[in-house]
Parts: C-alpha cells; structure tokens; sequence
C-alpha cells in the first residue's frame, strides 16, 4: 500500500476522486486496506516469507498449457536474479487448482495459508530460484 502511494500519486488521485463520485466506495476500500493490513501484521514474524511478490501472472484461455506460463515465470526469475533476487513468492487461492499445480510443477512450495477473501483459503507459496 505505501510503495502503490508513493509510486503512484496519479493512482490516489484516480481512486480519490471514484470515492468523491461514488462513496459507497469507500466500504470495499476501506474492507481491502484492513485486510492486507492484517496479511501484512501476520507476516512480520516470519522472515522465511520473502517481500518479493509475483502478483499476477495469466495466460490467454486458448494458449494456456502449452508452456508460455512456465517461460513467463523464467523471464522473471532471470529479471529478479539480475536484481539479486534469490527468492520469491506468490499468493494463490486455494479453490483455483490448475494455478495452484501450475505453482507446485514451477518449483513452488508451500509455506503457509492465509485468509485474504473472507473465508477462503489462500496459499502463499516461496521459490528460491
Ligand atoms: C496459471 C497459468 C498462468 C498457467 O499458464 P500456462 O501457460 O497454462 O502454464 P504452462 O503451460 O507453462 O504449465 C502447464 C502446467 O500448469 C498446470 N496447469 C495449468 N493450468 C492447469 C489447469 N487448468 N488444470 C490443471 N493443471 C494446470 C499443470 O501442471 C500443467 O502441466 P501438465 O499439463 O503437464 O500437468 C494460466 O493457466 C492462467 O492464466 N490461468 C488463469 C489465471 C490464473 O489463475 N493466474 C494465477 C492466479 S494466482
């Protein structure tokens, strides 16, 4: 959230002004701040976890399974390396099977499991790489 405010500026104004036209906006902002507060809190005592974060990776429905997620995961882990990077991690939803067995054959292990959308489970996974 500080690194989206101070790289962003441009984006606060945006979500600013939705806020001014529509404050019921205000509720799910406000519910999102809360919980990544809260994901943030639970993560300070736990150093393995690194900061690093893959946050979205997708591939078109009609390409998909045939190798380009896996060549998008190298391209970054050769970017974070050059950055000295030597680990990193993402967050998946533990309903969403085929990303979490695209995670697992990539080399991802499982470190931990978090709530971020109410009830459901979410898997945060690390690689060294
Ligand atoms: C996850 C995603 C990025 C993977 O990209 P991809 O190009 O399909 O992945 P690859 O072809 O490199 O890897 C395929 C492997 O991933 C796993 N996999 C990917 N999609 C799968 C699916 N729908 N069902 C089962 N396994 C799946 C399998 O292990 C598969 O290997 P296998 O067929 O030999 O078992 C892509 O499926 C996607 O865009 N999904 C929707 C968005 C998403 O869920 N992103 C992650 C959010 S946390």
């Amino acid at each position: 959230m500080k690194r989206f405010i101070q790289s962003s500026p441009d984006g606060v104004l945006k979500i600013g002004w939705a806020v001014l036209k529509n404050p019921a906006l205000l509720k799910p902002l406000w519910k999102t701040f809360r919980e990544l507060a809260h994901s943030v809190s639970e993560n300070k005592n736990e150093p393995d976890i690194p900061e690093t974060e893959l946050l979205s990776i997708s591939v078109s429905p009609e390409a998909r399974q045939g190798g380009i997620g896996s060549r998008l995961l190298a391209a970054l882990e050769q970017a974070l390396k050059n950055r000295g990077i030597n680990q990193y991690k993402v967050i998946a939803g533990q309903k969403l099977e085929g990303a979490n067995k695209f995670y697992r054959k990539n080399g991802f292990v499982l470190a931990k499991q978090i709530f971020i959308h109410g009830n459901e489970v979410s898997n945060v996974y690390v690689k060294a790489i």
